[in-house]
């Protein structure tokens, strides 16, 4: 049985398609990228997954449990999380009160300062800005505070929106060796949206690429990665790059 299954799924909005019968498939402990541009239908994906977005078509299983037609709060009971596009954290709060965000209704008190105490641990830079505001953050502690709330479930499954989305190369690193830290700690299996292939490819794992909603490739990253460069380079777009 998979982590993840998702069979024949259809997403609309009113009359547009978003998505167009994906299936596809996630082992445990697998690091998947979900690639494609803008309008693929790649946040909706993660939608339909997390429960979020309503189906038209298909089914959704985690570790074989029916996950369509559940909230997205029992589908976050059997264990999946999700980091969303834009990172939707609360400026005007502070960083641990982010991280308590959701954790008001867990009957669990103790479990949850045990918690924290573990996201402090692996993000120190939280740990030492508890109070600041959230929105006095740099953009990519913004996204580690983002990483670090949906960690709060003590998910199995982790999907994350564009992790990349502005911000600089090196922070960008910072931002995947922590995922690939994580993963490896608590044995997460993650389901990434990363547009770059070049940047999948240095991180390393499996990529599905998406286009119109449907999937168009399913496949090792690095060999996205050359195929990536190869069009670049017939489309003379590396050309232009030197000549700058
Ligand atoms: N809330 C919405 N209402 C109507 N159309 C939407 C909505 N969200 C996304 N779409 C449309 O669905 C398609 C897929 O969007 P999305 O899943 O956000 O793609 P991606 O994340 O790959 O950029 C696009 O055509 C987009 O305009
Ligand atoms: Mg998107």
């Amino acid at each position: 049985m998979s982590k993840l299954g998702v069979f024949d799924v259809s997403v609309r909005y009113g009359k547009v398609p978003a998505l167009t019968d994906v299936t596809l498939h996630l082992e445990e402990g697998e690091r998947v990228f979900i690639s494609g541009p803008n309008g693929a239908g790649k946040s909706s994906l993660l939608g339909a997954i997390s429960g979020a977005v309503a189906t038209s078509h298909g089914r959704i299983e985690m570790d074989g449990d029916l996950l369509t037609g559940r909230s997205p709060e029992a589908i976050a009971r059997l264990g999946l999380s999700m980091v969303p596009e834009g990172r939707e954290i609360f400026g005007s709060l502070s960083v641990d009160e982010n991280l308590r965000v959701g954790t008001g209704l867990r009957r669990d008190r103790n479990a949850v300062e045990g918690d924290i105490a573990e996201i402090y641990d692996a993000f120190p830079i939280l740990g030492e800005r508890r109070n600041a505001s959230a929105g006095a953050l740099s953009g990519g502690q913004q996204q580690m505070l983002a990483i670090g709330r949906a960690l709060m479930t003590n998910p199995k499954l982790m999907m994350v929106d564009e992790p990349s989305l502005g911000l600089a190369p090196k922070i960008v690193d910072q931002v995947y060796d922590t995922l690939v830290q994580l993963q490896e700690d608590r044995g997460l299996t993650l389901l990434i949206v990363e547009q770059s292939s070049t940047r999948a490819a240095r991180v390393g794992g499996r990529m599905i690429l998406l286009r119109s909603g449907s999937v168009v490739g399913d496949g090792n990253a690095a060999d996205f990665a050359e195929t990536d460069l190869l069009s670049e380079a017939y489309f003379g777009k590396s050309n232009q790059e030197v000549a700058q």
